[in-house]
């Protein structure tokens, strides 16, 4: 392990930098509506078992994988590869990156436009009103452009005054600020009339509505929310201190991310069914239904609406932004490893190569006829490439990797930090990585192709 790289300055960094990368919209466009939809409670218990063990497990492996490897992620793949064909799995995680980094920027893009639209109080009216908006935004050539622009600008910004100064202080900024938002929506909402229907919807287990289909789909949900198979984590890694305690970091994290995706179900439903809307899923919810929720659970205070509306989308743009920079991290610190350049330059590199695939994703929503790939505009086909295959095979990969190719003195040095921590569970750990999690993941790329 090289000893003069650089490193997060405390565990509370790397817990709330690397919780700020599984903080995401995965958490709180997906998770709500899936939990409720599928069971309720009984969903949430389901998806608690997934990430105790299978993400929980992975994210450990990927800290192993960093720690050890320190270094960006295809050269941590190199190191520990020691000349096998292993290594391109490492290049495949940070290709991923690179193509999810652009249309993850086009959406986290939308919430700011939404914190805009907040302030100017664009988001009043009746509910068609409010659908029109969204498509007429999302179709414009160049608004949801100006704010991809600018929050690239934002990342660019703090990746670039490194990985203490930039990634970890943002953290430290934006995390704190991110629960506080999320804990007074969450009162708010939870104080409105008629919120308890949504809490119960929310909480009540239905194990009626339990199938194979929803054990999937928490696996999946529990894969990408906690950011696995692409590097973000390896990379975050690769800063972590020879005394970072791997795997009780992974549980605090994976506690975390848990944390904030139940607490967005109790902002969401509440409200929702407050006013007796029904909760959509992904971008609907969030730039459709919400809005109307706002605007109609706050209508006799029209202020409390419109500081809940500006918070909220505040706090979507936060746990937005630190996943960008994760996913941004993992292509600059390969451009300027691998190229020998400065991390100024490398950072330069994906701002404008990953900003300009955003900003062909998000002309080609508006222009679906024209550039369309398979049927999908090339913002779905970079979703469906990206998350349905590329992350996948990605997890499997990774998982098989550790389970068999990396010598097991690595892993257990790794895992009780060269012999000074116990390690528990460690032949149930290898056996994870051996069989459980690959076929589990298996099980949910042909179950998205309706093979089983
Ligand atoms: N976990 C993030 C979310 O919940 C998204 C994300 C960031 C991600 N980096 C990732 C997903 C890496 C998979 C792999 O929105």
């Amino acid at each position: 392990m090289s000893e003069e790289r650089v490193n997060f300055g405390s565990k509370i960094g790397v817990i709330l930098a690397t919780a700020g990368s599984a903080v995401g919209l995965g958490n709180i466009w997906r998770f709500p509506y899936m939990a409720g939809e599928n069971g309720g409670a009984a969903f949430i218990f389901i998806y608690i078992l997934c990430v105790i063990v299978l993400g929980i497990p992975c994210m450990i492996s990927e800290f192993i994988i960093g720690r050890h490897g320190a270094s960006n992620t295809a050269r941590a793949y190199t190191r520990l590869a020691k000349g096998s064909t292993w290594k391109w799995v490492g290049y495949l995680e940070v290709l991923t990156g690179f193509l999810i980094t652009g249309y993850y920027a086009v959406v986290s893009g939308w919430c700011l436009n939404y914190i805009y639209a907040s302030i100017m109080g664009e988001l009043k009216g009746d509910p068609a009103f409010i659908t029109d908006y969204f498509t007429a935004f999302s179709n414009d050539p160049i608004r949801p452009v100006f704010w991809t622009i600018a929050i690239f600008a934002a990342t660019h910004f703090i990746i670039v005054h490194g990985v203490r100064n930039g990634i970890e202080k943002a953290s430290k900024l934006m995390m704190p600020t991110l629960f506080i938002l999320l804990l007074v929506i969450v009162i708010a909402a939870c104080l409105l009339p008629g919120a308890s229907k949504g809490i119960d919807f929310l909480l009540k287990p239905d194990f009626s509505k339990v199938t194979g289909d929803v054990f999937l789909g928490a696996l999946g949900q529990c894969f990408y929310s906690m950011s696995i198979g692409m590097g973000c984590l390896c990379t975050y890694a690769s800063y972590f201190s020879r005394h970072t305690n791997i795997k009780t970091s992974a549980i605090q994290i994976g506690l975390i991310d848990l944390l904030v995706a139940i607490l967005a179900g109790l902002m969401i439903f509440p409200a929702a069914f407050s006013v007796g809307i029904s909760p959509d899923s992904g971008p609907s919810l969030i730039f459709i239904t919400l809005p109307n929720v706002f605007n109609q659970a706050f209508s006799s205070v029209p202020l409390i609406g419109w500081i809940v509306s500006l918070m909220f989308y505040a706090l979507l743009s936060l746990a937005a932004l630190t996943s960008l920079i994760s996913l941004h991290e993992v292509n600059t610190a390969f451009f300027y490893e691998e190229m020998h350049i400065s991390r100024k330059a490398g950072a330069w590199i994906v701002t404008l190569s990953c900003g300009l695939i955003g900003a062909v994703c998000s002309v080609s929503i508006g222009q679906k006829a024209h550039m369309s790939v398979f049927g999908m505009d090339l913002f779905d086909l970079f979703d469906f490439v990206t998350g349905q295959l590329m992350l996948p095979l990605c997890g499997i990969l990774m998982c098989l990797f550790v389970g068999w190719f990396v010598p097991k003195q690595i892993v257990k040095d790794e895992l009780s930090n060269w012999g000074t921590l116990r390690y528990s569970f460690y032949t149930l750990f290898i056996f994870a990585m051996r069989f459980v999690c690959p076929l589990c993941i298996l099980a949910i790329v042909l179950h998205q192709f309706h093979v089983i």
